[in-house]
C-alpha cells in the first residue's frame, strides 16, 4: 500500500514546509503550520494561477489610449457604501474577497447587496455553505428581501456551485464562505490551505469565464485556526475587510486592495434589528450624544482614508492606588496615549503619575492617527484641571517629543467638515495654512500654548490644589 506522504503548510502566509515547526519559517508567525496531504498538484506558493481579467489573448499591443475601458466598468450593487468602497460597484468578471471575524456581518451585507442587484432584475445566486436554507431564508425575512431573482442554494462542494451557476446565470455570485467549500478532486481536509486555494482558484476561472462578479466570504480569526484569507490575497482582485468593536453597532468597510480603483474609501454601517443601514453622514451621529461642557473631552477632525470624520476624544483622571496606576484606553493607540503623558509631564509640567488615566474615542471607531495627538493632549490637560475645552472648538496637530505642534496632512479638508457640524474654531500649529471660510484659528506653537490659550489651568483654591495634577503652566 502507497504511504500518503504529508507536508505542512501556514495557514497566514501559504508558505510550505516540509516539517512541522512552532514556527513558520517563510512570515514568521507562530502556531500556524498544520499538516495537509502531498498530492504534488497544488499550485504553487509563488506561482498559482493570478486571477486577471486578461485572458489568453491574440491581441497585438495597442497604444494605451486605443484601449476600451468599458468592458471594466463597475456595477453597482446598489448598496451605497459598498459602491463607494469599490469606487462604483463591482466588474463583472472580478472577485472580490470579503475577510472578517466571524459574527461581524459579512453575511448580513452580501444577503443586502444580492438583493439590491436582484431588485434591479439581475438574477443573483447565493451559495451557502455554512447556514441552511431556512437560516438564510429567516434572515432574509428579516431583511424584508425575498425577491424573486434572488437566488438560493446551499452547497459545500465546488462541482455543484459550477453546476448551479450554469443553470442561474447569475449577475453576481456570493459563495458564503470560501472556508466550507470543498472540491473533492482535491482530496485535503475543508478548511486547509490548499483546499481554500484551490477552490478559490476554480471560482476565479469561473467569473472570468461567465463574466460573473464573485464575492467570497472569507472569515478571519485571530488564532489562525482556520485558514486565514491572507493565502487568497493575491489571488483575487479586490480584498475588502468588515471591521468593528464586537460591543458596539458600528461596521467599517475597507479596501485593503483593489485593482479598480483607491483603496482609500471607507464605507459605514450602523447594524440594527433590520440588518445593516448606511451611514453617509457619521460625524453627526458620532456626535449626537456628546454633552458640551464635561471636562476631558475634545472633538478631532480624524481621516478614515479620504473620509473625513469627527470623532470626540474622552480622558478620565482619578487618583489611583499607590504604586500601580491604571491605564485604559479604547479606541486609541496605548502606546501613543504612553508617549502624550510622557510629552505632557516633560514639556507641559503636567504630572500624571499615580493618577489612573482612562483614554477613549468615542462610538465604536479607532483613531489611531497621529493628527489626534493634540486633541488627546487637551483632553488629557482638561481632565486633570477640571476646565473644559470650549464646545465649538477642534484640535489637529500632530504633537512632536519637543512638545512642539506638527502640521497634518489635509488640514483644510478636515476642518471643512468640522466647520459643517458647527466647529468654527481650530487649535492648529502655528505653521498650518490659512483657515477655510468658516473657520478661525488658535494657532499654536507647541502644547503648552495651545493649553495656555484655552485656559486648561489649574482651579486656584487651594484646597482642590492638591488634587490636580497640573502643577503649573
Ligand atoms: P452575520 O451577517 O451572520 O455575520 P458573519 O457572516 O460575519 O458571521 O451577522 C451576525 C450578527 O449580526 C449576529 O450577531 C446578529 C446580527 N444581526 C443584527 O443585529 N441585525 C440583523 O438584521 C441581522 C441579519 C444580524
Ligand atoms: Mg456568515
Amino acid at each position: 500500500m502507497a504511504r500518503t506522504k504529508t507536508i505542512h503548510r501556514c495557514t497566514e502566509c501559504g508558505a510550505p514546509t516540509a516539517k512541522w515547526a512552532g514556527r513558520c519559517p517563510a512570515c514568521g508567525e507562530w502556531n500556524t503550520l498544520v499538516e495537509e496531504l502531498d498530492e504534488g498538484r497544488r499550485v504553487s506558493h509563488q506561482g498559482g494561477p493570478v486571477a486577471t481579467l486578461v485572458g489568453p489573448s491574440e491581441e497585438r499591443p495597442r497604444p494605451i489610449g486605443k484601449i476600451d475601458a468599458g468592458a471594466w466598468a463597475p456595477v453597482p450593487t446598489g448598496v451605497g457604501e459598498l459602491d463607494r468602497v469599490l469606487g462604483g460597484g463591482l466588474v463583472p468578471g472580478s472577485v472580490t474577497l470579503v475577510g472578517g471575524e466571524p459574527g461581524i456581518g459579512k453575511s448580513t451585507l452580501l444577503l443586502q447587496a444580492l438583493a439590491a442587484r436582484a431588485a434591479r432584475g439581475n438574477p443573483c445566486l447565493l451559495v451557502s455553505a455554512e447556514e441552511s436554507a431556512q437560516q438564510v431564508r429567516l434572515r432574509a425575512e428579516r431583511l424584508g428581501v425575498l425577491h424573486p431573482d434572488l437566488w438560493l442554494f446551499t452547497a459545500t462542494s465546488m462541482p455543484q456551485v459550477v453546476a448551479a451557476v450554469s443553470e442561474v446565470d447569475p449577475a453576481l455570485l456570493v459563495v458564503d464562505s470560501i472556508q466550507t467549500i470543498v472540491d473533492p478532486d482535491l482530496g485535503a481536509t475543508p478548511g486547509t490551505v490548499a483546499q481554500v486555494r484551490g477552490c478559490a482558484a476554480a471560482l476565479v476561472a469561473l467569473a472570468k469565464q461567465q463574466a460573473v462578479a464573485v464575492v467570497l466570504v472569507g472569515h478571519v480569526t485571530k488564532d489562525g485556526a482556520l485558514a486565514g484569507p491572507r493565502v487568497l490575497e493575491h489571488l483575487v482582485d479586490t480584498v475588502l475587510s468588515f471591521e468593528g468593536e464586537r460591543h458596539h453597532a458600528l461596521r467599517l468597510l475597507r479596501a485593503v486592495k483593489h485593482r479598480f480603483g483607491p483603496t482609500g474609501e471607507l464605507g459605514l454601517f450602523e447594524m440594527g434589528e433590520s440588518g445593516l443601514v448606511g451611514l453617509p453622514d457619521p460625524s453627526g451621529l458620532f456626535l449626537g450624544d456628546r454633552r458640551p461642557g464635561v471636562p476631558g473631552s475634545v472633538v478631532v477632525p480624524a481621516l478614515e482614508g479620504q473620509r473625513p470624520l469627527l470623532v470626540e476624544l474622552q480622558a478620565l483622571i482619578a487618583p489611583g492606588l499607590p504604586g500601580s496606576p491604571r491605564r485604559s484606553t479604547q479606541g486609541l493607540d496605548g502606546n501613543r496615549v504612553a508617549l502624550l503623558l510622557a510629552v505632557l509631564e516633560r514639556r507641559a509640567d503636567l504630572s500624571l503619575a499615580g493618577f489612573d488615566v482612562h483614554t477613549s474615542a468615542v462610538g465604536g471607531v479607532r483613531v489611531c492617527e497621529p493628527a489626534a495627538d493634540l486633541g488627546l493632549a487637551l483632553a488629557l490637560a482638561s481632565a486633570a484641571t477640571g476646565v473644559p475645552v470650549p464646545a465649538d472648538v477642534v484640535a489637529c496637530a500632530e504633537v512632536g517629543l519637543g512638545g512642539e505642534l506638527r502640521r497634518v496632512a489635509q488640514t483644510p479638508r478636515r476642518l471643512a467638515e468640522a466647520a459643517r457640524l458647527g466647529f468654527h474654531r481650530a487649535v492648529v500649529p502655528a505653521s498650518a495654512p490659512s483657515p477655510p471660510p468658516g473657520t478661525s484659528y488658535i494657532r499654536a506653537v507647541d502644547l503648552s500654548s495651545a493649553i495656555a490659550q484655552l485656559g486648561l489651568l489649574p482651579p486656584s483654591s487651594a484646597a482642590n490644589r492638591g488634587a490636580c495634577p497640573l502643577k503649573a503652566l
